[in-house]
């Protein structure tokens, strides 16, 4: 058992963690709230519907294939948690659950999808409403999220919900690129997705690191561009179509002129520079980019995206525009020379002229062109809309200007911050000074999970719990902003998404099996419990220092970690309700007392099994660390707890102590350092 589930054993932390645990202490079963994201509207009713294996389902109105299957997939899923087939209703017979739905949706869904549900549950009977299949898509995930037990069996609490969401776009960005990400990845992100009411995929399908979808009419893309990882077109065709069975929107990304160089390895006449290329290794900007000046440039775009609109329906098609660097343009006499005939003065208005003319190929494809902050210039045609990762402002100044906008700055999933940190960020913030019609521009947001240091054994962890935060925030009302409650809810929302076949929470284990060989893994589990990864820019610095390319496996103890771990809210919330009173808190100050000498005890077998692993040798500092963090604690708690003051000295050399661990070693930090210094200086 680690520090973590220690605690929660010690009911230290929020008893409400797990669905039902309430109500199963008391007679009558009580609703408990661990919907994600939290509805527009909700009401509590009396009573409870109970899920008994007589409870049935039934569409009325309209229904076809996707909706069928939607709810079939519901009921698959409601199956393996109460252990029972749910049958659909006999023709004509009452249903336990009647969905009904209006029409079908979009044929395309489209920004303009109507997504709202309503869904009331009583004790007679549920009934989830929605005027297209989106909708119900939607109401049934809050369906299933509403599911507890208590002692009796499963059963729905009476409520009465009318739902939709506060933005358009919630998008997930994937960049397959720097690590490619096989289909069952996909898909399973996916379902992760629309368990918390995301709408949009953004493939990032190309970059300098690797090609990723195949070309009919220019096989040399992944031919010599791809180390033969890339999507066929079938599956790409087929994570469209299964994205929309839940859904969601797919959102190609071609990123161009810039990080280009998988292009032009097979087909080097597209660049700017003399070449020849190879697939870029490491990361960060490179020079390769496409030569703006010559007619074959646009007529091999025209045809590539004519390939490519006809995969992938959705009206909008990234061309990503990002951090262009112009080296190779400035090189270039020929382009030089170019640029001076067409009064272009810099190499920001040549890629001006280069989107405008992808804008012009776009558009005989019917697609509407979105792409990074760097493509908002002058003379941009206003549907163009813009995704924003250098910051609210450029966002905002492009809603003034008539832009339409995506908030990405705040949402890097691989800086590795807190769930709490992305929470807080808004794409209209409360204080904002746009006015209405500038406001309803900002059409939402996307959390970007870029792939420098995720693979597939380890981006579910990645991208989850985490990416819950931003879906509720895109999704909910502005005013469900409490960080603690968005907490509880986000751990049982980790356990749903594990169940849908996500591995969040268990590849911590089978990595630090992986890293262990042989060896138990317990007192490696209580150190890793209280440790993560290190933000992207320290992890970013180290690597371009020692070399790091795609080709290092991730397979370090970082890795295994995942990032803002329940130990990180979780203790910070335990130390300050005991500091309120630690003398009148006993629960709580039994609780880390508990915790702190868990730490202790897992030193000796730590040491052991990191003295024998090759990949654990350079954390060993670390279980020393655990040790000192262990006698730091439990003093500080003794002294708080008696009302005693500390011997001269002892503080400072506790936060000695503390400055010490707080040192990143091999990647990691430890999670609890600042609630360890609160501890320390209330002591007297
Ligand atoms: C980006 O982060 N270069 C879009």
């Amino acid at each position: 058992m680690n520090g973590l589930a220690r605690l929660m054993a010690l009911g230290a932390i929020s008893t409400a963690i797990l669905p039902g645990a309430m109500a199963a202490q008391t007679a009558e079963p009580v609703f408990v709230n661990t919907l994600m994201p939290q509805p527009a509207q909700l009401t509590v009713g009396s009573g409870v519907l109970p899920i008994s294996p007589n409870f049935t389902v039934a569409t009325d109105k309209f229904h076809d294939q996707r909706l069928d299957d939607a709810i079939g997939w519901a009921m698959q899923r409601l199956k393996l948690q109460v252990g029972f087939v749910i049958q659909n209703a006999a023709p004509g017979a009452p249903a336990a659950l009647l969905v009904s739905v209006d029409g079908p949706g979009e044929a395309v869904q489209g920004l303009d999808e109507d997504e709202s549900y309503s869904l009331d549950i009583t004790p007679q009977g549920a009934h989830l409403h929605a005027a297209t299949d989106v909708g119900a898509i939607h109401g049934l995930e809050t369906f299933l999220q509403l599911v507890q037990s208590s002692g009796q069996g499963f059963f729905l609490p009476a409520v009465s919900i009318q739902d939709s969401p506060r933005f358009r776009w919630r998008g997930l960005m994937i960049d397959c690129s720097r690590h490619f990400e096989p289909v069952g990845v996909i898909e399973r992100t996916l379902d992760a997705m629309a368990a918390v009411k995301m709408n949009v995929f953004h493939w990032h399908l190309s970059d300098d690191q690797g090609f990723r979808i195949q070309s009919n009419i220019f096989p040399k893309l992944t031919e010599d561009g791809s180390d033969g990882l890339y999507y066929t077109q079938d599956q790409a065709r087929e994570v469209v179509a299964y994205a929309r069975g839940l859904g969601i929107r797919v959102v190609p990304e071609f990123d161009m002129p810039g990080h280009s160089t998988s292009w032009v390895v097979g087909y080097p006449d597209l660049a700017s520079g003399p070449g020849p290329f190879s697939i870029e290794r490491h990361f960060g900007v490179f020079d390769a980019v496409m030569d703006p000046t010559r007619d074959s440039t646009y007529q091999f775009l025209d045809k590539f995206i004519g390939e490519m609109a006809a995969i992938f329906p959705d009206e909008y098609m990234h061309i990503g525009g990002d951090e262009n660097n112009g080296v190779e343009w400035k090189n270039n006499p020929r382009i030089q020379a170019f640029m001076r005939a067409h009064d272009l003065k810099d190499t920001a208005a040549l890629q001006a002229y280069f989107n405008q003319r992808l804008l012009t190929i776009l558009q005989k494809y019917h697609k509407k062109m979105i792409g990074w902050d760097e493509i908002m210039t002058p003379g941009l045609p206003k549907d163009v809309v813009v995704q924003s990762w250098r910051g609210f402002d450029s966002l905002a100044a492009g809603a003034k200007q008539g832009y339409s906008g995506i908030l990405s700055a705040g949402y890097y999933l691989d800086h590795m911050v807190p769930a709490s940190e992305y929470y807080r960020v808004d794409p209209v913030p409360a204080n904002s000074n746009l006015t209405p019609e500038q406001a309803s521009r900002i059409l939402g947001g996307e959390a970007c999970m870029w792939g420098e240091y995720v693979d597939p054994q380890i981006i579910d962890s990645r991208i989850w719990p985490r990416a819950s935060a931003i879906a509720e925030r895109l999704w909910s009302p502005q005013s469900v902003d409490n960080v603690d409650d968005m907490y509880r809810r986000l751990w049982v929302e980790s356990l749903r998404i594990e169940a849908l076949g996500l591995t969040q929470i268990s590849q911590e284990a089978v990595s630090l099996r992986a890293l262990a060989g042989s060896q138990q893994i317990d007192a490696l589990q209580t150190l890793a419990s209280i440790l993560e990864p290190v933000d992207f820019d320290a992890r970013s610095s180290w690597s371009d220092a020692h070399g790091v390319t795609t080709l290092t496996p991730l397979d370090h103890l970082v890795d295994a970690l995942p990032p803002d771990p329940p130990s990180r809210h979780d203790f910070r919330e335990l130390v300050s309700t005991y500091l309120q009173d630690p003398i009148g808190h006993p629960e709580q100050q039994t609780a880390l007392i508990t915790l702190f000498r868990s730490w202790a005890a897992a030193q000796p077998d730590l040491t052991d099994v990191m003295a024998d692993a090759p990949l654990l040798g350079n954390a060993l500092p670390r279980a020393e660390q655990l040790t000192q963090l262990s006698a730091l604690g439990l003093e500080a708690v003794s002294y708080l707890s008696s009302g005693l003051p500390a011997p001269q000295g002892w503080k400072a050399q506790q936060l000695a102590v503390l400055d010490q661990a707080a040192q990143p070693i091999a990647l990691t930090q430890f999670t609890v350092i600042q609630p360890l210094r609160d501890l320390v200086n209330e002591v007297q």
